[in-house]
């Protein structure tokens, strides 16, 4: 066997100070500290692909507009809990223009980031009843909603899709809402970590479902139209980003400034409560506040006591970045498009040296490329193969830490840089070399 590029001494040693007795359960801080400290021990780069953080310049159109409130400003004043007029109505034309759903701009609300948009929803979704105490994941998923509940001491269920997608989801999703308990399901579509995407089919099934077992849907659109097989650019054109909006009335929509509009740093996001959902009232409302609907319970008692609103500048960013895009002015899937060509490369590199693709395919159609991607090697599970590719000076996190029942990792695009594909293909010749199959 030929030498790794980096000493596998020094990642176990590593590994060992970070008392991880098993390495497909490291978290992405953890992965991520690992590699650090092992470049910085070795002195050769690491091949990074193991954080979903946004590798490219901020929205110039929101930076601007952000700057611009400031110097108007509104620094000093508290915003409107409810959202900033401007931005709850370009949200609302936003969903209309790139959706092709109607959502009244009260329910638009902004939050800091999609993470405090999942936190809140997950809350006053888990008070409306209280025989309805669990949240049900179609996984895989993003590990922090998980630890989310885990904070707040709610349950979830979970099951990966993988086995379930087209018609099978209807009876596998069935036998979990026929129980009763279920409040609320989340998926995020593109999802992370697989880059699949629901269709039409799958969506409606959802929506209703949800609408026969009287559940609320968390739909995490956090990779808004980056579904780049499809250009989904054009405001009030079709074709447009599937929803499960067309099919249930109980549904939530969470989108995020930090992927489409590479915007994280900020923290801002859109939490979009359907017309209906947003009037409702339940008798845990009641029990718990003397009163309110989901909307009002949201904002005035939710939002309100977890941190009284939303950056009041970065609402002006988030306005602006909308109404470019709703205008036609400002295409924004253009600027985050670079990371499907990177996972285009990186897949084939992978692919020529015996990885492949685990969630390979939506149905019939080859998943797209995106952010993100997962792989698997034969005979190879995923702490394994985690762990091996440190070896080769590649990071990336196991599936297993995302409620998925496969073999194998995802790798996110974001951080990848040009001089990079040579190097990778160098290590995975090397890494299959060391490793034959079969
Ligand atoms: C599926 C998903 N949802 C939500 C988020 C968080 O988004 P935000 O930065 O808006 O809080 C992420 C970020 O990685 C994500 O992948």
């Amino acid at each position: 066997m030929e030498n790794t590029p980096i000493s596998r001494e020094l990642i176990d040693k590593t590994i060992q100070d970070f008392h991880i007795a098993d390495f497909s359960k490291a978290t992405i801080r953890e992965v991520k500290a690992i590699a650090a400290k092992a470049e910085k021990e070795s002195g050769i780069e690491f091949i990074k692909m193991e954080m979903g953080v946004p590798g490219l310049p901020p929205s110039v159109v929101g930076v601007k507009a952000e700057i611009e409130a400031l110097q108007n400003g509104i620094a000093s004043l508290y915003p409107d809990i409810n959202g900033i007029p401007e931005l709850k109505e370009e949200a609302s034309q936003f969903i209309k223009a790139f959706i092709n759903v109607d959502l009244n701009p009260e329910g638009c609300v902004p939050v800091t980031g999609s993470m405090q948009g999942t936190f809140a929803s997950f809350l006053t979704c888990s008070q409306c009843d209280e025989k309805k105490d669990t949240i049900l994941f179609i996984d895989p998923g993003f590990p922090v909603q998980k630890q989310q509940l885990v904070v707040m001491g709610q349950k979830y269920e979970t099951f990966d899709v993988y086995q379930f997608r087209g018609d099978k989801l209807k009876d596998k999703l069935e036998s979990y809402l026929q129980k009763g308990n279920i409040s609320a399901i989340i998926y995020s579509n593109p999802n992370n970590p697989s880059w699949i995407c629901f269709n039409d089919i799958e969506l409606q099934i959802i929506g209703e479902l949800a609408t026969k077992y009287d559940v609320i849907v968390l739909e995490d659109l956090a990779y808004f139209a980056m579904d780049f097989r499809r250009d989904l650019s054009t405001p009030y054109q079709p074709p447009y980003q599937p929803s499960v909006a067309h099919y249930t009335n109980n549904y939530v929509l969470l989108i995020s400034g930090s992927k489409a509009f590479s915007y994280a740093g900020q923290r801002i996001g859109v939490t979009c409560i359907s017309n209906k959902l947003y009037h409702r009232n339940y008798p845990g409302f009641n029990k718990r506040y003397g009163g309110g609907t989901f909307g009002t319970v949201f904002i005035h008692r939710v939002l309100y006591a977890l941190s009284s609103g939303t950056s009041h500048s970065a609402q002006y960013a988030m306005a602006a970045m909308l109404k470019a895009a709703n205008k036609g002015e400002y295409n924004f899937l253009n600027e985050v498009k670079v990371y499907g060509e990177r996972a285009s490369k990186l897949k084939e590199i992978f692919i020529r040296h015996g990885f492949y693709l685990v969630y390979d395919k939506d149905l019939d159609n080859p998943v797209a490329d995106g952010f993100y991607f997962t792989i698997g090697y034969p005979d190879m599970d995923s702490g394994k193969l985690a762990q091996e590719l440190m070896y080769y000076g590649v990071s990336a996190i196991s599936l297993t830490t995302t409620g998925s029942e496969q073999q194998g990792l995802r790798a996110c695009t974001s951080f990848i840089q040009d001089h990079q594909y040579q190097q990778l293909d160098e290590r995975m010749a090397l890494f299959a070399k060391n490793n034959p199959i079969g």
